[in-house]
């Protein structure tokens, strides 16, 4: 099939680079020239796993082609994916989507035959019956459909994501564009997908829900983590313990910091916007955003209570700054409010990312970044597993720090607490 992303951020590259890899005729536009001159040079815009070889293999293929042009794009697809960002508006919780807006505008300016529109990027509901409207101002209504097609990959994850999903959601009432599409997926569905056709605006709202269900298990744990730590019980069991119940599920069950990333807090936000425009009340949703506001303040507080109300001058080390592992993201990593605190606190802070160093932290005088973990552990009071990435995991951090008493927070909890104490090192977990 032909189909064309417009929008090549992390949901249309990931999506586009993996529809060609199916073998479709894919075209990934943007109006950002560099980013569409250095994808055509196989330079990728983010980092994930596995992409650049994607990108590589199905541009050489010519399965996979790189525009600015939209006009010219739509024009010969069959299928349009509108994957343009819908961040935040400011001082708001309310989603700007000015973006998609504006793409719908273009999209309308070159139909000459019948396409598939479809929203992948995060909208509010009704948002769907929003974009009908641009269009149908300009096209007449049986020269094109527009589809609700939220995607749920993860960042880090989002090949594997694209290619096993649980479920693909296709909000659609159009027979006909429900069957191209379902056969668009159908090599996933055929490895196991559940294929699922609903209305526009309950698809719509599948995804703004899912992320909001996701984000209230690990608030959830989260608070349960406190609790564990006043009543000396690990939390690792009590996870364990309710996750194999098959109604609650393991997995979304990890504490640790604040969430962050594009989404989690991003979505959350725009649900309640939406419950607010339709006077209906999120209590749920509206707690566990406050409750992982407040989250960074209580690891603060801990960190402060693990230095004895002395963090002036002490040399804090973080391992792993951006929100998650995997990922070079900082959009609401918990560190962003963690780590200018300390500073102002007065601590000495070094910090090792295996994505590199952050703009974020530029500014700060005191915070320094070093480019491999002994460096920026060997002098430390205190070091910080902010991200559980893989090389985290297997540290010899009595050979690598040169302190004494140095101690450990693992605030992902990847080494084990015995173990710890057996090398006679002061660890610290969450939650245990
Ligand atoms: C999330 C969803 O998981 C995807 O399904 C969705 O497609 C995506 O948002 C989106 O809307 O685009 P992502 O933001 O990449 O994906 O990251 P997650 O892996 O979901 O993690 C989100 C946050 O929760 C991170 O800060 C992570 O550290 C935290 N988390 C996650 C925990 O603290 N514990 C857990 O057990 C799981």
């Amino acid at each position: 099939m032909k189909l064309c992303m417009i929008g090549t951020g992390y949901v249309g590259l990931v999506s586009g680079v993996c529809f060609a890899d199916l073998g479709n005729d894919v075209t990934c536009v943007d109006k950002d020239i560099s980013k569409i001159n250095n994808l055509k040079k196989s330079i990728i815009p983010i980092y994930e796993p596995g992409l650049d070889e994607l990108v590589k293999k199905n541009y050489k293929a010519g399965r996979l082609k790189f525009s600015t042009n939209i006009g010219e794009s739509v024009k010969k697809s069959d299928i349009i994916f509108i994957c343009v960002g819908t961040p935040t508006k400011r001082n708001s919780y309310e989603a700007d989507l000015s973006q998609v807006f504006t793409v719908a505008k273009e999209i309308s300016k070159n139909i000459k035959s019948f396409k598939i529109i479809i929203n992948k990027s995060t909208v509010p509901v009704l948002t769907g019956d929003k974009v009908e409207k641009i269009i149908a101002k300009k096209v007449k209504k049986k020269l094109f459909s527009v589809v609700s097609n939220p995607e749920f990959l993860r960042e880090g994850e989002a090949i594997r994501d694209f290619i096993y999903p649980d479920r693909v959601v296709i909000g659609t009432s159009n027979k006909s564009s429900n069957k191209k599409l379902k056969n668009l997926y159908s090599p996933l569905i055929s490895k196991g997908a559940k294929y699922i056709n609903t209305s526009r605006r309950a698809a719509e709202l599948i995804k703004y829900a899912s992320n909001a269900f996701l984000a209230t298990k690990v608030t959830f744990i989260n608070e349960i983590a406190n609790l564990c730590e006043k009543l000396d019980i690990n939390i690792e069991d009590v996870s364990i313990g309710i996750g194999t119940d098959k109604r609650i599920g393991g997995r979304f069950l990890r504490a640790g910091p604040a969430y962050g990333g594009s989404c989690f807090p991003k979505d959350t936000r725009a649900l309640i916007d939406t419950a607010k425009k339709t006077k209906t009340s999120l209590s749920v949703i509206n707690t566990v955003i406050n409750s992982n506001e407040k989250r960074s303040e209580i690891l603060l507080k801990r960190i402060n209570k693990i230095l004895n109300n002395k963090i002036k001058n002490k040399k804090i080390t973080f391992l792993g700054v951006t929100f998650k592992a995997n990922t070079d993201d900082m959009r609401e990593s918990a560190c962003l409010k963690m780590i200018p605190y300390l500073n102002n606190k007065g601590a000495k802070i070094k910090y090792y990312d295996p994505t590199g160093q952050k703009n974020e932290f530029r500014k700060l005088k005191n915070v320094q970044y070093k480019n491999n973990i002994k460096h920026a552990c060997e002098k430390s009071d205190l070091i910080i597993i902010h991200t559980e990435w893989n090389e985290f995991k297997f540290l010899d951090l009595k050979k690598i720090v040169k302190k004494k008493n140095f101690i450990l927070y693992d605030m992902r909890n990847i080494y084990s607490p015995d173990k710890m104490k057996k090398q006679n090192i002061k660890y610290f977990g969450i939650g245990r």
